[in-house]
């Protein structure tokens, strides 16, 4: 398959960088995405000549500030087909957003005896704030397990859910595996027995376009930066009206109506959940993030990124010794290996000298390794500037190190 990268890729100016005197081959797309010169026009742009607080002062750069972050959260809104963009929430993160939710969720919905329903495949910020609340409320956490090729197995979570589930907790699109889960049936089986619905879409939103409305979801958290725009800001999309039932996650200033000292009533969603002063460079950054990717055609990026999922994991499984793990039929552009005689981190190192960017190691889901017997593996993950050259690259120097390390 044909698709014309170079255009694309001089968006990005990190793209062009020299490791030594080897050609960055950037294959860590799921740590972190890289930013396009918009996205770094924006931030600076604000900072130039757009800084100032917001929802405060009433001077000309405090109102274009305030009108910017608004108009971000009204991008982010229109990117999720939220009914509004009141259902909007900015954080720092998926982590944090998740945190919200638990401690806001829980604290209104959740009691002993209650149950909470994860799966295996979650990322560490899926799993320890839900162990958090159990431990504090007497709740209990049951979790879905996967099968061999790395997919939810849909007929335990049937069996899980009852009238004590309250909450299922899932991840979108699987970090180290790829695995892209069937939520809308998840949604769907959760909501019959009258359960809520969050879906960490981490690793879905920079692959694979999202629609609040149709999915029909609760909650629905993601981070900037894995959507081409900055670290330290990130969405929770929730509901308005149950937003609204939910106490704030922290108090302080902007996120009240009045405050005296015997009582303190707070803002309506989303400000009740946004309490000082906001990353507002990053939510700027990162709407811009979101029209850039807007602009471009997304069918095309994803038939792009599937054929670069097809093509690397043909490559790999070529190589004597790789082991794939995580093989669902349903995939974002993640591939995940282990190499008989390697240790992860010396395939990372190596790799490296060769200019090549992939993670190794348990990528914060070490349930889900124990559930495949290892500790670690390494990851190679895409975006849609990667290249099949790329990829040949990357299967160069994995035989290179079998070669090494044989
Ligand atoms: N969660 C990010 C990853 O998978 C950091 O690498």
């Amino acid at each position: 398959m044909s698709f014309d990268t170079t255009s694309l890729r001089n968006d990005f100016p990190i793209l062009s960088t020299m490791v030594g005197k080897k050609p960055l081959v950037y294959l860590d797309n799921a740590a972190t995405t890289q930013k396009p010169q918009v996205v770094i026009d924006a931030i600076e742009d604000y900072y130039k000549a757009g800084n100032a607080n917001i929802h405060r002062g009433v001077h000309y750069l405090a109102e274009k500030a305030t009108e910017a972050y608004e108009d971000s959260r009204k991008v982010v809104a229109n990117f999720l087909n939220a009914r509004s963009e009141s259902e909007i929430i900015f954080v720092r993160g998926t982590t944090e957003g998740i945190n919200l939710i638990a401690h806001s969720f829980g604290k209104r919905y959740i009691s002993e005896g209650d149950e909470i329903i994860i799966s295996t495949l979650e990322h560490h910020a899926n799993i320890v704030p839900w162990q958090m609340l159990c431990e504090s409320t007497g709740a209990k956490l049951k979790i879905i397990p996967v099968s061999d090729n790395g997919e939810l197995e849909l007929d335990a979570f049937d069996s899980l859910l009852s009238e004590k589930t309250k909450l299922v907790s899932v991840v979108h699109a699987s970090n180290s595996f790829g695995t892209i889960n069937p939520v809308k049936l998840i949604v769907d089986k959760a909501h019959a027995v009258g359960a809520k619905v969050l879906l960490d879409g981490a690793q879905a939103v920079g692959h694979f376009p999202v629609d609040m409305q149709a999915l029909d979801c609760d909650f629905y958290v993601f981070s900037g930066h894995k959507l081409f725009g900055p670290t330290g800001i990130g969405v929770v999309y929730g509901k308005y009206d149950l937003l609204d039932s939910l106490p704030p996650y922290q108090g302080g200033g902007d996120m009240i109506n009045k405050v005296t000292f015997d009582k303190t009533t707070f803002k309506e969603p989303p400000g009740r959940f946004e309490a000082g002063t906001p990353h507002i460079s990053g939510a700027i950054g990162m709407a811009a993030g979101i029209r850039y990717l807007e602009a471009l055609d997304r069918n095309a990026l994803l038939a792009h990124e599937h054929d670069l999922l097809e093509y690397g994991t043909e490559k790999l499984s070529e190589i004597d010794g790789i082991r794939l793990l995580g093989t669902a039929d349903e995939k974002v552009s993640v591939i995940s290996f282990t190499m008989e005689g390697s240790h992860p981190h010396d395939i990372a190192t190596v790799l490296d000298a060769d200019g090549i960017a992939i993670r190794a190691g348990h990528h914060c889901t070490q349930p889900l390794l124990q559930r495949f017997g290892v500790s670690a593996t390494a990851r190679a993950s895409f975006a849609f500037y990667n290249t099949r050259e790329e990829i040949d690259h990357l299967a160069e120097s994995l035989k290179k190190i079998q070669v090494l390390f044989a």
